[in-house]
Parts: structure tokens; sequence; C-alpha cells
């Protein structure tokens, strides 16, 4: 027993319980192998009993042991015999079990009982909506009974469940079914077989009464795959696009990476309490409902997208993750970064290159940077960690997939491929390493790896300074990296950084070709000869690598690029450099009326341009349109005042919003007039449609208000409403009262929605918005059972920069008071809330104070979570 968590025990224990820290360098193999296991599920909501029959032998690559450890997690023991005879010669080891075993190979059976009801952590087996389901990854099959958990052990898995049929109709598991059948007293049972070897965290079960969408694949080799997604009986409407998105991930799978499915049956099921999107397990996905769960009337745009993003990833985990997998969880990125770059690279396929390029570079720089660089800065592959579910980050995802993306940019796609086709082949059936798999990289597309390992290792995002001279008809590049500092990691090497570039020539708009350069020193000098006058340099392009560019480019060269880059993201990165440099600047206290007033033409010329350029499609108008996020405007400075930030990015928005005023209007016009349909130019046209109303509500509050509610009023599909709604709930008045409670009794009862309806307030420009939280969070709707519902509320708070950052603390208040009681009831969804806290030391030292002070109160606190534990003393250290 965990002597921190037993009442009687506190006074005894006046220090915090310090969980220990898991090394990288500790990693010792397994003493033995589980070549099979078996299990026997006796199901019940309040009480299921687990029988596990586990064959033992000596691991010949390890070293020997005369006892066996297996994990366990708040079970209760039932039985444990060896080699069919009980035996109560076992001990406990805090809540790992020990059996001692003599010989070289043996049969161990082991009872315990779970009470999958009281699982508010959703870890391990719980109950969702009167049925059963499991999460295992990363350390959740320890929940359900004792075992070796973790990603080593290997081992083939035959399950059998049991449970009253009325209330279980539907039994699942990984594998195949291999038989069913009726019992006594309204019970059933069914038997699955997995032939494929997994480690436990990819086990999965689940139990309820549910109805399937079904269809069939044909794989390359022709082969026919039953597929269902199983959903609850009224959400079966909805689960189209999710079966769509699952035959073309399939499909691409095979066209682009040479990999087939290797299962007569692939099944998602969609739960809707699930602490993150959704889960790989062999043949038994496990999804959020959030990532299955659409339809026009009920999903927005940017959800279809999502949908066929996870439904992808989890997909692709099928080769990257399960059939090759991670020796220990310092190697999550080997499968996660690795993954989300085959998502990425599919969604690009599925949705256009240049406009997901800048979508998912958006999401690396407001979730990843911040994490670069503040106290959570750890490598893609980490060194330590004491909770690992606090690693399921956007470095190990996000920066992960970026890193091999650069490999994939160096030795050119098909270079790429024959180093993926060999790392497939190498490690198929195994439990690799990271650097297995840059191994496979090196030898497969013959690239020299030797630095960019440092990749792997070294945290924090790399600077680049870049500037231009120009003399006698050469343009000399001079590039200087800079690797920051991050904790635990005072000195950085220089890395291998990609750079595509072009040089365009001021008076044709053209260049002459781009060229890959790598940036592998800490300074270089590029000379380029033949320009009759100075290039414009675009540099970067497609974002080859995830660094911060710093360069004094001249104002009119960001406008000539922003107005005309062939490359969509430099196009992008243009407009957004010139915002940033206008708003620092103004931030900064620097700025003459007259330097303002320059900046924001500057400014207006490129974003006139971008509202006017008919060459453009509507989706990339979209994106250009947008100003650069405040997380990411934060992140620009040494130090941040958010409020000041917020209100100069307002600001910017209602000058753009006057100054555009009728070009606006004209613009809304013209795409409100395109009817609905899932098609691009159709969703651009919705997209810019949003866009404009935001710059014309922030221009005119009055007159957008009317606009907005037409659309709302109007819409015919959730994108359109959505994007209304969120304008009306930033402004005051009877409109917003109104659509706020049309929107609610409307959708009253699909959680989903119900979930953007706090989310859309939560996250609102309102001056109130704080009040609005306090009042959402007693809600009948609101819950801390139900992640999504938590996250929908909490999340967009704490990303509402006026909101959380209110000057007095207020908001600082409210989501320490989240954490502290949100984590006895669910520690992982608590931790992930702690970021938002720790970012104190890049905040003006008021509100600094004011952060760090909330991050001593949860560290006090007794019992707190290892998962919590962490993320605080991180924070504060
Ligand atoms: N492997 C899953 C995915 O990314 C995520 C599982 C996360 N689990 C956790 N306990 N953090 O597809
Ligand atoms: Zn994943």
């Amino acid at each position: 027993m965990d002597i921190a968590r037993n009442p009687e025990m506190a006074d005894a224990a006046p220090t915090p319980h310090e969980p220990p820290v898991i090394r990288r360098e500790d990693y010792t193999p397994f003493p033995w192998i589980l070549p099979e296991v078996r299990l026997r599920f006796d199901l019940g909501l309040e009480a299921t009993r687990v029988v596990s029959t586990l064959t033992v032998a000596r691991n010949a690559k390890a070293d020997p042991s005369s006892t066996i450890r297996l994990n366990g997690d708040g079970l209760q023991l039932v039985s444990v015999s060896i080699d069919g005879e009980p035996v109560n010669t076992w001990s406990m080891d805090g809540d790992d079990l020990i059996l001692p075993l003599s010989g070289d190979a043996h049969e161990v059976e082991i009872a315990t009982e779970i009470d999958p009801g009281a699982n508010s952590q959703l870890m391990g087996l719980y109950a969702s909506n009167g049925m059963l389901c499991t999460q295992c990854e990363a350390e959740g099959f320890r929940r359900i009974t004792f075992f070796p958990d973790r990603p080593d052990v290997l081992s083939t898995y035959s399950v059998r469940m049991e449970g009253e049929k009325a209330q279980f109709p539907i039994l699942l598991c990984n594998g195949n079914k291999v038989e069913e059948g009726e019992l006594e007293d309204g019970r059933h049972f069914a038997e699955w077989h997995d032939p494929w070897p997994k480690p436990s965290y990819l086990f999965a079960l689940v139990a309820g009464d549910l109805v399937a969408n079904s269809s069939t694949f044909t794989t390359m080799s022709g082969r026919d795959v039953e597929l269902n997604v199983w959903v609850r009986d009224g959400d079966l409407p909805r689960t189209d696009h999710a079966m769509e998105s699952l035959k073309k991930s399939m499909q691409w799978d095979e066209e682009t990476f040479d990999r087939e499915y290797d299962l007569d049956l692939y099944n998602i099921v969609a739960v809707s309490d699930f602490n993150m999107g959704a889960m790989e397990n062999k043949g038994l996905n496990v999804f959020n409902t959030k990532y299955v769960l659409a339809d026009p009337d009920t999903a927005t745009d940017a959800d279809f997208d999502a949908i066929e993003g996870v439904i992808a990833h989890e997909y692709f985990h099928n080769w990257s993750g399960n059939r090759v997998t991670c020796r220990d969880w310092f190697q999550l990125s080997l499968k996660e970064g690795f993954t989300v770059l085959r998502d990425q690279l599919f969604s690009q396929d599925m949705q256009g290159e240049a406009v997901k390029r800048i979508e998912d570079v958006r999401i690396l720089r407001s979730a990843q940077f911040p994490e670069d660089s503040g106290p959570l800065a750890h490598p893609i592959r980490p060194d330590s960690y004491r909770e690992i579910s606090n690693f399921y980050t956007a470095t190990v995802y996000n920066k992960g997939a970026e890193v091999i993306r650069m490999m994939r940019s160096m030795a050119g796609p098909e270079a790429f491929r024959a180093g993926t086709d060999l790392y497939f082949d190498r490690h198929d059936g195994e439990a690799a390493t990271c650097e297995d798999f840059v191994r496979a990289i090196e030898d497969g597309a013959g690239l020299d790896l030797e630095q960019f390992r440092l990749w792997y290792s070294q945290a924090g995002t790399p600077k680049v300074e870049v500037a231009m001279r120009y003399e006698g008809e050469t343009a000399t590049l001079s590039l200087k990296q800079t690797v920051p500092p991050t904790p635990g990691q005072p000195a950085k090497h220089p890395m291998p950084i990609p750079l595509r570039i072009a040089l365009f020539d001021r008076e044709s708009g053209e260049h002459g070709g781009e060229q890959l350069i790598v940036l592998d020193t800490a300074e270089k000098e590029l000379a380029f000869e033949g320009f009759a006058q100075a290039p414009v340099l675009s540099i970067n392009r497609g974002f080859t690598a995830p660094v911060a560019i710093e360069r004094t480019a001249p104002r009119e060269d960001l406008v000539f690029l922003a107005a005309r880059d062939d490359d969509s993201f430099a196009r992008y990165e243009a407009m957004q450099e010139l915002v940033v440099g206008h708003l620092v600047a103004a931030l900064g206290g620097g700025l003459s009326d007259e330097e303002r007033e320059v900046g924001q033409a500057a400014i207006a010329e490129a974003f006139g341009a971008i509202l006017t350029d008919d060459t453009l499609d509507d989706s990339m108008r979209g994106e250009l349109m947008m100003l650069p996020s405040q997380t990411y405007l934060m992140e620009q400075m040494l130090v941040a005042d958010p409020g000041r930030i917020h209100a100069e990015r307002e600001a910017l928005k209602a000058w753009l919003g006057q100054h555009f005023h009728s070009t606006l209007e004209t613009l809304h016009d013209r795409v409100s007039a395109v009817p609905y349909s899932l098609d691009g130019p159709a969703r651009g046209a919705r997209k810019v449609k949003t866009q404009a109303l935001v710059y014309l509500a922030a221009g005119d509050p009055e007159s957008a208000a009317e606009r907005a509610w037409e659309q709302f009023d109007g819409a015919d599909n959730m994108t359109d409403r959505q994007g209304a709604l969120m304008v009306l709930a930033g402004l005051e008045g009877a409109l917003r009262t109104n659509a706020l409670l049309d929107f609610y009794n409307r959708y009253k009862g699909n959680d989903l929605v119900i979930d953007k309806w706090f989310t859309l307030q939560a996250w609102s420009t309102h001056p109130q918005a704080i009040e609005h939280v306090k009042a959402l969070a007693k809600h009948p709707d609101f819950t801390l059972r139900n992640p999504n519902r938590v996250r929908s509320l909490y999340m967009a708070f704490a990303g509402n920069p006026h909101a959380f950052h209110q000057a007095d603390g207020e908001g600082y208040r409210m989501l320490a008071d989240l954490i502290l009681s949100l984590d006895p009831i669910n520690p992982q969804t608590a931790a992930r809330f702690v970021p938002a806290l720790g970012r104190w030391r890049r905040i003006e030292p008021h509100r600094a104070a004011l952060m760090r002070a909330e991050l001593e109160r949860i560290a006090a606190a007794e019992n707190l979570s290892r998962d919590t534990y962490e993320q605080v003393t991180r924070s504060l250290g």
C-alpha cells in the first residue's frame, strides 16, 4: 500500500511522497519471456473477475533471476498458482507482485478482481455510459491484471469474455473472434485470438450495447477485411465519414508505404469518456467520440479533417507502433513522431499540401515551441520521467514528426521510402529504438545521420539568424545557429538544419529555382553570383526545419513575398513576419505615430493583396488572413505582458476591419452565396466567411452583429453556425444571448456539440469571459468526470489570454482550483492543465508571482498524483 495514500498514515509521513525517477540509461531486458497469455474475463460494471494464465520462460538474452516481477496498480489479488499448484510464497513490493520461479519454464495463473465502475482515471478497464472499455497505453494493463507491463514483452493473447447478454450484447477484443455462444442465466461469451505478438499496452476489450456501420476493404493482395465502426444506437448516422476515412487510410498506406493490413477484421469503437484522442490497440481501436462522429449539422470542416487525420493516425500505427513497437517508453517518438508524419503526409494528399502544411506549422508553433522554451522542455527522446503519461507531448509527437520530415527532405521521398522499407523489414515483430530507426534510414536512404542524431537528444528550438549582403553582383547569405539552453542541458552542439531557399529577382518576381542547403555548423556563409540587384530571400520554404528564423529583412521584401512567393508556406510566413515585426515593435513601446502608420500601411498592402488576389483559392486565402496567435506572439518576447499583447493584436484586427470594411463585406457576400458541400472550394468559402466576419466584428461590432446573426440563423451547417456564434459570443447585447440560447436548445443532449458551446464562451474575447467560465462551471451539464467536458471549458479558458491572464490572478486561481479538484478523480487529465501555469518565467513579474504562488499552492497539497506532482515540481524547479 502506498503510504501517502493512506489517510491514517498522513501524519506519520509529513514529507511529500516523491515518485521515483525512471532513466533511459537504466534499461535492462526483462529476465523472462511470456510467449502466450490467456485471459478470462467475467464482466460486471461493479466487479470484474480476471483470470490470467501466463506461459513463462527464461529470457536467454537477459540476466537470470529467481523471481518474476509482475506490475500491478489498484488490483485485488484473489489467488496465485504456479504449474497448477496454489501458492502463497508470493510477496508484494509496493503495488507489484513478486513470485519465486525456480525452473526455466512455468505456467502462472493469477486471479484478480477489479471495480470498473469506480475507475475514474479512465486507465485500465472502466465503465462509460453503461459499457465497459479499456485504455492500456502506457501503463494501464497493470490495472487489469498483474503483468510485466512494459512494451518489450510481446505475447500472443487468447481471451474469453463472459457477461450478461442484455447488458453487454457486443463483446469485442483484439484479433479474430474464434467462438461465441450462450450460457445459463442470460449470460453469453465470446473467445478471441490475436495471432500477432504484442505488448500489453495494445490489449483492448469492449463490452456493451453497440451498433456497427460495417463495410469491407479488399487489400492489395486481394484479402477482404471486415470493417466496423461501433457506436451507440442513435449515433449510427454520423459514422460514414469515419468509415470513408478508414478506407482511404488503408489504401494510402498500401500505395505510399507499401503497408498492407494483416488481420481479417478491423474494429473501431467510439467512447465518450476518454483521456486522449484515440488508441491503436491491435485490431480494436478505441476512439474518443470526438474523432468518430460527424455530419454537416453537428461537425465543422475542421472536425471532419481531424477525424480523417486521427483515423489515419491510428490505422498507420498498425505498422509504425504495432508490428514494430517500442523497446521502452523513452522511445515513444519512434512510433508517435513517425506516425504523426505519416498522418500529415496522408492529410496533405487528401486535403491539399499547402494549407495542411501551414496548419501543422501553426500547431507546432502554438503547442510545441512554448514547451521547448519552458520548464517542461525535453528532447523528442527524453532521458528520464516520473510519470510517462506526462510525455505524450507536442515535442514527442509533433517535433518528432518534424525531425523525421527533415530526414525525408534531405534524402528525397524515394530514398526515404527505401529507408522506411528497410526499417519495417529489419524490425518487424520487434520492440525497437529510435536509434534503430535512424540506422535504417541511414542504410536504406544512403544518408549520413551521425550529427543529425543530436535532434533526438537536444531539447530547445534552434534559432537561426539570417542576414544578406549584396556587393558586385554577389549576394552573400550568412547564417548563424544557436540552440538555447533547456533544463538539464545548459550547453548545446550545432545541429544539421536543412533549409530550402530561393532568391527572387525584384523586377520579374521570378527565382532561378530553389535549393536545399544544410546549416551544420554554428555559422556559415554562402555566396550566390550573378544578381544585377539585391535579390529577395525566401528561406525555410515549406518549413523544412523546425527552427525560429530571425532576420532583419527590409519590410518591402516581406510585402513582396507575402504578395507573390510561389511557396505557399513562405508566403504565409512573410505575412506572419510582417505582423509579428509590427506588433513586437509596438509592444516595445518605441513606435512613433508615424512609424505605426508605416507599419500598418505595409500590413495593409499585403493584406489587401490577399483579400483580392483571384489566383488564390479561398482555402489558402483563409489561412493567409489569420493573424499570428497570441501564444506565438508571446513566444517572440523574452518576458511577455499578455494584457498588452491582447490589446495590440485586437487593435490591429479592428484597424484592418475598418480599413478594409467594404472589401470584407463584398468578400463575405460572395462566399456566403456558395452553397454547402464538402468539396474544396465550398470549404474554402466557409473558412473565408468566418475570417471576414471576425475582422468586420473587430472593426464595427454593431453592424457586424447583424451580419453574424444572419450567418448564424441562416446556417445549414456547423462550420458557419459555429463561426458566427464565435463572433457573437465576443460581442455585447441581445443577439449574443439569443444565439447562445438558441444553439444550446437546438443541440441539448448532443455532448460533442454542447462541448463547443462551452468552448466558445470560455475562449471568447468578451470582456466578462472569466465570469462566464465561473457560471458555466456550475451549469448542470458541467462535470469533472468527462474529460471532453472538462477540456471544453478549462482548456479553452487557459488558452484565452485576456481571461486567464486577468491581472488580479483570478484566472490562475481558478485553474489551480480545477487541477486540485480534478487530480484525485483523473490525474492524467488534471496534469495537462499544469503547463498553462508553468509559463510564469516568460510573463511579466506581477503576473509571474501570482502564477508561481498557485503552483506552490498545488505543490503543497497532500496526496498529489504522480502525474501532477511531476509537472508542478518541474514547473517550479
Ligand atoms: N498511442 C495513442 C496515440 O497517439 C495515444 C495514447 C495515449 N495514452 C496515454 N495514456 N497518454 O495514438
Ligand atoms: Zn499515436
